[in-house]
């Protein structure tokens, strides 16, 4: 029997998976690590943590799947996007990641836009200078931290920190590296006009595979660490998103997903290359060779609901430990007492800025509307309302590039709640489906290893073959008129705050 390894890393923690062939898990195992934030809107992490996360993850799948190593065909890697890692010529870390939604770059944006040119940075890199992507990390250390900077000898995205740990090799794949704002999307490989351009050695950077591409195989160190074999393979992988497509099945035109992990995501599978002019959604490279995607984010979807549970959800935490719940299924509950629109309370979830529609690294997060009469439920219902109405809005930057969508899919730990399911059906006006395996990214990756080690010939074959759905949830004819008033205001708040969120960042 053969066995693939998915290994997800991200924000939250690290998540493992081995599946045999046929998709199924075998054993999987999770490690968490924690997120810094030393100022108002930066956003940090250790690699050394990830690189520990993976190391540990794995060794205890395999130790717990009692799966011979030598069955282990090859390792899929999945992760945040976005993040900086650089390391020093001897391959030390040189400072903490900045990861994907720190926002400190807002100037660099604008350097970057300067130096490229506006419209020919959207046609090389399919989108705007923005506060998430990479390319804006790399200058702001450039600008704060040239002892640093000089120091730099490779630069790296997070999970291609962990293939280089685990293979010794400098490389990443098209999908992640969209998102460094360094690739020419259409083209599929670096762009020497922008990195010319922005004065960045391309010696820096690693080498550019296709998402089912081999790009190395694990070394002495690592199998020694991990448990399995010395020169298992290891795939190119994918970004989180791009992974989750493929743990989803979205990999032909028509098919769509939305996740609400710590960031929300609203994707589009795309065989042609579709540009938003006003660079609202994300085009980047997918992890089927040769396509590409759209998508929306909300920085702070799942993490809304983190950050809510984490403040004010001390008495909820304990009793769902009591009982032997989860946490969140019990704020679900609570919030289903409230009614739509939580009495009248609306909330913005901008607490890491936001990306679709608004491209605005001030923007904060805001209830809207609270009374004397609300209760926690009401926060909690509104919290969720708020995120959803957010991924409405990538809905609608889509509808206007005319992009199909047929099928819509939901993942993330957001997808596997009931409530936040029926929210999305009623907001998006159309089914909500689940995938039978709830693994996502993981076993995203996983399919992108056996179609690399060639035990499906390609990407849409091995997803027809392997993914399944299960629940379908419908719009409630009812509840959909009532939300779209809801919607209506959520969309009239953020334009009258605009300018009020800016001073405030000035203060
Ligand atoms: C996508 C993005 C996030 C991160 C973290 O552009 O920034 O989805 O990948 O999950």
């Amino acid at each position: 029997m053969n066995y693939y390894l998915g290994v997800d890393i991200g924000t939250s923690g690290t998540k493992t998976v081995l599946f045999d062939v046929q998709g199924n898990v075998i054993a999987s195992k999770t490690e968490e690590y924690p997120l810094y934030q030393p100022q108002n809107g930066y956003a940090e992490q250790e690699p050394a943590d990830w690189a520990n996360a993976v190391l540990h993850t794995i060794a205890a799948v395999m130790q717990k799947s009692g799966v011979e190593k030598s069955d282990v065909k090859g390792i899929g890697l999945s992760g945040q996007m976005h993040g900086l890692v650089m390391l020093d010529r001897d391959n030390n870390v040189i400072r903490p990641a900045i990861i994907w939604c720190d926002q400190r770059t807002a100037k660099e944006c604008e350097e970057i836009t300067e130096r490229v040119g506006a419209e020919r940075l959207i046609e090389i890199t399919a989108n705007p200078a923005l506060t998430g992507f990479t390319a804006s990390k790399i200058l702001w250390v450039r600008n704060h931290e040239p002892e640093n900077y000089a120091k730099c000898a490779h630069i790296l995205l997070p999970k291609d920190y962990i293939r280089f740990i685990l293979t010794g090799e400098y490389a990443t794949e098209v999908s992640d590296a969209s998102g460094m704002q360094l690739l020419d999307v259409p083209g599929r490989c670096w762009s020497d006009e922008v990195l010319q351009k922005l004065g960045i050695d391309k010696a820096l950077l690693g080498k550019v595979y296709e998402s089912p591409e081999i790009t190395g195989t694990l070394t002495a160190e690592a199998a020694a660490k991990t448990g399995l074999c010395e020169g298992t393979p290891v795939v190119g992988g994918a970004g989180d998103n791009a992974a989750a497509a493929i743990g989803t099945g979205v990999a032909s035109d028509g098919k769509a997903f939305t996740t609400i992990g710590t960031s929300g995501v609203v994707f589009a599978h795309s065989s042609q290359i579709s540009i938003d002019p006003k660079g609202r959604v994300h085009t980047f490279c997918c992890a089927v060779p040769g396509c590409w995607h759209v998508m929306g984010v909300t920085q702070a979807a799942g993490l809304s609901l983190k950050w809510f549970r984490d403040n004010f959800c001390a008495a909820e935490m304990q009793t769902a430990k009591g009982m032997g719940v989860d946490e969140y299924y019990l704020m679900d509950k609570e919030a289903e007492q409230s009614p739509i629109g939580a009495n009248r309370l609306l909330w913005l979830p901008y607490l890491m800025g936001e990306r679709t529609p608004h491209l605005d690294a001030n923007a904060r997060g805001v209830f809207f509307g609270l009374s004397a009469m609300h209760q926690k439920r009401d926060l909690l219902r509104a919290v969720m309302e708020g995120v959803t109405y957010s991924l409405r809005d990538c809905l609608e930057v889509f509808r206007e590039m005319e992009i199909t969508v047929d099928s819509m899919m939901a993942c993330g730990g957001g997808g596997s709640s009931p409530l936040w399911r029926q929210m999305l059906a009623d907001l998006f006006g159309c089914p909500i489906q689940t995938t039978r395996s709830k693994e996502g990214p993981a076993l995203g990756v996983a399919i992108l290893a056996m179609v690399g080690t060639g035990a499906y010939s390609s990407v849409p074959e091995a997803c027809a073959a392997l993914i399944g759905t299960d629940k379908t949830c419908m719009p409630d004819a009812d509840a959909v008129p009532v939300y779209e008033e809801y919607y209506q205001l959520y969309r009239e708040i953020y334009p009258q705050l605009k300018g009020q969120f800016a001073k405030l960042a000035a203060l």
